[in-house]
């Protein structure tokens, strides 16, 4: 059994090579009953700000996974900050034993800083990494991904910047821009229902919004962007695997 979360396809194309059937975070969190049992049971998840998404964080907190092997794959763009390790913490705080936590570097979806024109031009050995996962996973291997002094240094710096914002400055990181034309899609892939169509445009309702960027990322107007500066507006990523209708599945809220 396989749970994943993802805004651009990066984590829903490596759960599928982990697992022909992953299932959504965003979908099964509608649930009531949250109680899981298999032989293994994993998570792959964005990181974000080095930890992995509120939603995900609230998944390991409200459900509970009777298994013999617990593991999380967490893909990164960049700088992973020690995501395995803040990981790994977060599951023992839910009382979760993890047996397996390995990071994988793809493209890099954050669009203040990267250009997903540039991003997707660079060779990150994907499916290799994929590969090797895939085998530990099914080996059961037992590992948690290594953290520097350097890793903790970088996470620690970002939690110091982090205060100096007030503390909803996420939720206000999206607009919507005069190229709306209300066709709805930026509705369908939010996995926290943050997004609805009024007056035939799109609008941002702050509160539970992820950051997870999908809204922007899949406006075929290129009409929703950041409140802060952007490298490159006009460039858009989705795993080039993953179609829109498979981030629609995994996300929609209005079904
Ligand atoms: C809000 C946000 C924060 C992110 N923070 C980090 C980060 O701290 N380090 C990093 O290397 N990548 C970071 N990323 C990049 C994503 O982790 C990466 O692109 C991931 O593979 C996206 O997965 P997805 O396509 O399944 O959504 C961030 C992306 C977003 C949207």
């Amino acid at each position: 059994m396989l749970f994943y979360f993802t805004g651009t396809g990066n984590s829903l194309y490596v759960a599928k090579h982990i697992n022909e059937e992953p299932i959504s975070i965003p979908q099964i969190m509608k649930r009531e009953k949250l109680k899981f049992k298999d032989d293994s049971i994993g998570i792959v998840s964005p990181v974000y700000g080095h930890e992995v998404p509120p939603m995900v964080k609230d998944f390991l907190k409200k459900a509970t996974f009777d298994t013999e092997y617990f593991y999380m794959v967490l893909t990164y763009g960049n700088r992973h900050g020690g995501a395995a390790e803040l990981a790994d913490n977060l599951c023992k705080e839910c009382g979760i034993t993890a047996s397996y936590i390995n990071i994988i570097v793809m493209v890099d979806n954050w669009l203040p800083s990267f250009d997903m024109n540039e991003q997707i031009l660079l060779d990150k050995k994907v499916d290799e990494h994929i590969a090797e996962i895939v085998e530990d996973i099914k080996n059961k291997k037992h590992m948690i991904s290594k953290v520097t002094d350097t890793d903790r240094e970088a996470h620690q710096q970002f939690l110091g910047n982090m205060s100096k914002m007030p503390a909803d400055a996420w939720q206000h990181l999206l607009k919507v821009g005069d190229k709306c034309i209300g066709c709805g899609i930026c509705t369908k892939v939010c996995p926290s229902g943050s997004i609805k169509v009024e007056n035939g445009k799109a609008v941002h309702i702050p509160g539970n919004c992820q950051t997870c960027l999908a809204c922007a990322h899949a406006c075929p107007q290129k009409a929703i962007g950041l409140t802060i500066p952007e490298k490159n507006p006009d460039a858009r990523y989705r795993n080039e695997y993953i179609e829109l209708k498979e981030i629609i599945e995994a996300n929609n809220q209005n079904v």
